[in-house]
This record gives structure tokens, C-alpha cells and sequence, in this order.
């Protein structure tokens, strides 16, 4: 048995051998050789949904801003809860991407054209909130095809987009609500902003 082991590789050298690696990649950062994703892909992924992230603070903003009513409180403070969640989401993913050895892209140049869900700005309050919802649904719809292709390749992102993806869900949730508690706005589509 002594014999044998002296065969193999002593356990020593093994290690030097993974220190030298780690070495070697240091400009790597957090991305090992056991990473199994394709990184350029998943931070050009990542991008698109950074942007999409944005347009929504974006929209919402807008919304929030557009929405100030004696009738509107609610909304506007749910959109405007939405906008700093977006927003939340949008630095996470920055983040990531750079963790991942990549650059965010902010710029404004074809910003709605990365972004999934759309810019609408909606003349009413009922136009904003469906607006909204179809946002949501886009998004749910695009991480989760996202998470889906990630699958067991890249855990950290995957985990990471399967929370953002539960708090959209949360949102389209809300904005059903709204359209529910508040059936007079969708009675009315004539109603200016913020009746
Ligand atoms: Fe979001
Ligand atoms: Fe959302």
C-alpha cells in the first residue's frame, strides 16, 4: 500500500497545482473553472434584463408622478413602491454582471430597445395600471425563460433572478388588486388622470 501511494501523485503538489490555478485567474475574480455557464451569454442576458429593470423604474416614475389625485394616493404609492423595487432589482443585477466579469450598460442609447417590457405612459389611471400589468408579464415571462436556461450552470444568477422573478410576480398581483378595488376606473376610461 506504501508502495502504491508513492505511484500517485503526491497530495501535496495537488494543491500547489490549485493554488497556482487560482493564481493564474486571479483577474477572474468570483468565476472559477468549475463555472459552467457560457459567461459572455449570461451577462448579455443579464444586460437585457438590466434594462428592462430600468424602463420600469422609468414607466413607474412616470406613472407616480401622473397619479397625484384626490382618488390616486393609493395607486401612486404603489406605483411609486414598484418604481424603488425596479430600481432594486436593476442594482442587483449591475452587480452581478460585474461579479461575473462583465460591464453594466446604463446608457440611454437604446435603452427601450434591450428592455423587454415596453415604455407606455397611459392617459389614464386604468390605461397606467394595465400598462403596468402587461409590463409585469413580459418580465415574468422573460426571467423565468432566463432561469430556465441558466438551470444548474449558474446557480448564483439563477437564485438571484428566481427572487426577482417572485417579486414580479407579487407586482402583477398587486396590479390586479388595484384594477379590482377600484372598478369606477375602469368604468370611466374617459376619466382624466388622476380621477
Ligand atoms: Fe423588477
Ligand atoms: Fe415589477
Amino acid at each position: 500500500m506504501k508502495a502504491d501511494a508513492t505511484k500517485q501523485t503526491p497530495f501535496l503538489t495537488d494543491v500547489q497545482t490549485l493554488r497556482k490555478r487560482a493564481r493564474q485567474h486571479l483577474e477572474e475574480g468570483a468565476i472559477t473553472a468549475g463555472y459552467g455557464a457560457d459567461r459572455q451569454t449570461v451577462i448579455k442576458l443579464l444586460n437585457d434584463a438590466l434594462a428592462t429593470e430600468v424602463v420600469c423604474v422609468l414607466r413607474y416614475k412616470r406613472h407616480y408622478f401622473m397619479s397625484q389625485g384626490i382618488n390616486a394616493q393609493s395607486i401612486a404609492a404603489e406605483f411609486l413602491e414598484h418604481a424603488n423595487e425596479e430600481q432594486a432589482h436593476a442594482d442587483q443585477i449591475a452587480a452581478r454582471i460585474v461579479q461575473l466579469g462583465g460591464e453594466p450598460d446604463f446608457s440611454p442609447d437604446g435603452l427601450s430597445s434591450r428592455s423587454h417590457s415596453e415604455y407606455v405612459e397611459g392617459g389614464t389611471l386604468v390605461d397606467m395600471i394595465k400598462e403596468d400589468l402587461v409590463a409585469e408579464r413580459i418580465a415574468i415571462d422573460s426571467y423565468r425563460e432566463l432561469i430556465t436556461y441558466l438551470g444548474d450552470q449558474d446557480p448564483t444568477t439563477r437564485r438571484l433572478m428566481e427572487q426577482i422573478l417572485a417579486v414580479e410576480e407579487e407586482h402583477a398581483d398587486d396590479l390586479v388588486d388595484l384594477l379590482q378595488d377600484h372598478p369606477h376606473l375602469a368604468s370611466h376610461p374617459g376619466d382624466r388622470k388622476g380621477v
